[in-house]
């Protein structure tokens, strides 16, 4: 849809948005018009250099054309069947997916929250079905996230905050110890414990990679114990952080994996893949979902996945990635410069609000996100250049002068 064609200006839709929706989210002040690649239009044809592609979900380019291309062809063919009958996309996507990671069984949702719900539900499920009633409970870390459905939002540890707030008693049977300490984790874990799971990156936690330590010690505990190693890749999945997966950089793999964001390539799509053991928890009428494995979702996936491996984006990803955190280390006031691949986190020192610089370049056309009082992130497309880089890093300096 255009402004021009409907006779109405970008006010018009800021007065719409502000009468008739419930507005939980801090706007950026212009209306996305179209989309392509690593840019954002106003109706002017305004450029925006999108360093947060739809919170990490355009890997491999806004509007990208074979992604656009299967939408098209797989709306014509079918739209919508619900899960009685076959539908073609879906096993394609099926084994395209288990095969690039190596898991057995994957079953389809819509978002990532849902995938989150699907991974507790299984777990709780395998657990109580192989040892009993009280085999439910699963240890999560401080400072995650994984959502904002209920099961999700009581498994991100943020007690009585962030996401929480105001929605009363959370689901019982979750526990929180903090990131990156092994043995806190095993110290929270009781006879109880079915399941730990974690993010292989904290993204919205503020950008903090896991230790190799921590990951590998968590897969050995897990063995020993019986525990079900559950990861989150919502953010990091799909080519993010210079693997097709986070933990693959860990020669590790989970029992269960849910994924979402990149994978339908700007098609709502999420998933949890597990092991052949722990898939058998899910069996008919378990578990289900109207829309989890939407033909034009899958369609569009199976394009997006064929572009992010098919153009080895996640080598470029490692590359961008390491390029930009060693420009972005030189900028004024840099405490830290944390990440993987392109999902990268600057922290600033007290001098420089994080929100505040996230504004700035904003105005400069930079679209960036901040977390927390002094830390910015980003995560752009897989598709950036060294030059997209060089343009952020001068849009940030120049943002982080005008404000320290
Ligand atoms: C690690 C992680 N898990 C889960 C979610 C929730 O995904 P969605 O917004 O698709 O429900 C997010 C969203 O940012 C995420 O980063």
């Amino acid at each position: 849809m255009k402004l021009k064609d409907l006779g109405l200006s970008s006010s018009d839709i800021k007065e719409k948005v502000s009468k008739y929706m419930i507005e939980t989210y801090e706007r950026m002040d212009f209306v996305c018009e179209t989309a392509k690649d690593q840019y954002l239009y106003d109706e002017s044809g305004e450029k925006y250099l999108d360093f947060y592609a739809g919170i990490a979900v355009n890997s491999a380019g806004s509007c990208n054309d074979k992604v656009v291309e299967a939408v098209i062809d797989q709306v014509k063919d079918v739209m919508h069947t619900f899960n009685y009958p076959y539908t073609i996309p879906q096993a394609l996507l099926a084994e395209k997916v288990c095969t690039a990671i190596g898991m057995d069984k994957i079953f389809f949702q819509n978002s990532g929250t849902e995938a989150n719900e699907a991974m507790i539900k299984m777990a709780r499920k395998y657990g109580i079905e192989k040892y009993g009633p009280n085999k439910y409970h699963i240890v999560t870390a401080k400072n995650g996230f994984h959502g904002r459905t209920f099961g999700a939002m009581s498994a991100t540890g943020q007690p009585g905050n962030g996401c929480q707030v105001g929605f009363g008693p959370m689901t019982y049977g979750f526990s929180y110890a903090p990131y990156n300490d092994l043995k806190a984790f095993k110290d929270a874990c009781t006879e109880n414990t079915i399941g730990i799971m974690i993010e292989p990156v904290q993204g919205e936690g503020g950008v903090h990679p896991a230790t190799q330590e921590f990951m590998t010690g968590l897969r050995e505990f897990c063995d020993e114990k019986g525990i079900l190693l559950l990861i989150d890749e919502v953010q990091t999945g799909w080519c993010r952080t210079g693997k097709i997966m986070s933990y693959m950089h860990y020669g590790i793999k989970p029992d269960i994996v849910s994924m979402a964001k990149a994978l339908g390539g700007g098609m709502p799509i999420g998933a949890i893949c597990a092991t052949e053991e722990v898939a058998k928890a899910f069996s008919a009428g378990s578990h289900g979902t109207t829309f989890g494995g939407h033909p034009v979702s899958c369609a569009a996936a199976l394009a997006e996945v064929d572009e992010l491996l098919g153009r080895n984006l996640a080598d470029n990803a490692a590359k961008m990635g390491d390029y930009f955190k060693d420009k972005l280390s030189k900028l004024p006031h840099v405490k830290e410069v944390r990440g993987q691949g392109l999902l990268v986190g600057v922290e600033f020192d007290d001098n420089v609000a994080g929100v505040e610089v996230k504004h700035e370049c904003i105005n400069r056309h930079l679209l960036i996100t901040a977390i927390g009082a002094h830390t910015i992130r980003m995560v752009p497309p897989l598709i950036i250049s060294k030059e997209d880089c060089d343009e952020a890093f001068e849009i940030i300096k120049a943002s982080v002068e005008a404000v320290a």
